[in-house]
């Protein structure tokens, strides 16, 4: 992680982490072919060189490339370094919030990631953690990154009282839970969309705002940071017509700690599943049951009672119950060696109980 030295550093200042993504991708020949492009070529520091000039007066910029990648590519190892610069950062006192430039493919994992393992501390601090992407790249002639910028290092340091410290997420405008920002149409210009409710950046809408402030006060505490090799493998697996026993013995005999089921419907899966489930829960696998449909809840014992063990996921779609599993594997584990007797099943349970703003 490299920083740019900055003077800014030891005064009052908005932190830029920068990801990689679109945000910082270049196309060759951008006129002509603005969509054949590169993520993750352009480094934070020249981004927020572009928008310097119109950067409200008073704010000052520090930035800092946590990595520079397209974010298809992003690891968990990535996912610690980022938290724990975002942990960092909020701890800082000269730090007065922070933006993450980040690639919208999976913009929707590393969200959850941070509400969940900094919302509860931002909150406490009263700092603004702001995620944001682009469509186009850098150099495309109607780049959509310099205006997510401008509008996400607003919203950080706008005064506290508007709206409080939290994970956000910032695109097109809008703002929005970090947790709730997802791409959700493989080529539209406005693909990643906000899955709840948002509120538009220069005006704070209260009835959103009363919805983020029923996900914070049921979100008590955060869930620790797995460190870079201590992440507990757990893959998504989609029931469809055809589906076989074999996808799911496949990783009886493996080191596979947790499967997210992405179910049709309600959340069911093919029938052809359930006794190798019944197989991989006697294994030690933890099963999260969630529905590939892309919206909606899925909810405990329906459309019929679930296997022993296994949760629903509630709201969270299947990539952000996999990041959510994995949070709650890792929190058992450490609670476990502290001697407390709490399970992954604990952890995700207060996951799946937060609101969804409507
Ligand atoms: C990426 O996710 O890094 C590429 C796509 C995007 O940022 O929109």
């Amino acid at each position: 992680m490299s920083t740019i030295e900055n003077p800014s550093e030891n005064s009052p200042h908005i932190l830029v982490l920068g990801m990689g993504g679109t945000i910082a991708g270049l196309a060759s020949n951008p006129a002509a072919k603005p969509l054949q492009y590169e993520a993750g070529q352009v480094e934070v520091a020249s981004l927020l060189a572009h928008v310097r000039s119109v950067i409200p007066e008073g704010i000052s910029l520090v930035s800092k490339q946590v990595a520079n990648i397209n974010s298809r590519n992003l690891t968990e190892s990535l996912l610690t370094l980022l938290g724990e610069a975002v942990r960092e950062a909020l701890a800082n006192s000269f730090v007065q919030g922070v933006v993450v430039t980040h690639g919208t493919d999976t913009i929707e994992e590393t969200g959850v990631f941070l509400q969940m393992t900094c919302g509860k501390y931002a909150q406490n601090l009263g700092k603004r953690v702001i995620l944001t992407g682009a469509m186009l790249p850098s150099n495309a002639p109607k780049a959509d990154g310099p205006s997510n910028l401008l509008d996400a290092i607003r919203w950080a340091s706008t005064p506290i009282d508007n709206c409080p410290g939290g994970i956000y997420a910032v695109m097109d405008g809008r703002g929005c839970l970090a947790m709730d920002l997802a791409k959700r149409h493989g080529s539209a210009l406005n693909a990643p969309i906000q899955t709840s409710p948002s509120s538009s950046v220069g005006l704070i809408n209260p009835s959103w705002l009363s919805g983020v402030k029923a996900v914070q006060e049921l979100w008590t505490e955060d869930l620790p940071i797995p460190k870079e090799n201590e992440w507990p493998w757990v893959e998504i697996l989609t029931s469809h017509a055809g589906a076989r026993s074999e996808t799911i013995t496949h990783w009886l005999n493996s080191k596979v700690k947790g499967l997210v089921l992405a179910g049709t419907g309600m959340g069911g899966f093919h029938d052809a599943w359930r006794d190798s489930l019944v197989a991989a829960v006697k294994h030690g696998i933890a099963l999260v049951r969630t529905t590939r449909t892309g919206a909606g809840e899925t909810l405990a014992d329906l459309p019929e009672k679930d296997i022993g063990g296994c949760l629903a996921s509630g709201s969270l779609s299947a990539p952000r119950a996999r990041i959510a599993l994995q949070l709650s594997l890792n929190a058992e584990k450490q609670a476990q060696a502290a001697g407390k007797s709490l399970t992954w099943q604990d952890f995700f349970a207060r996951i799946v109980v937060l609101p969804v703003i409507r």
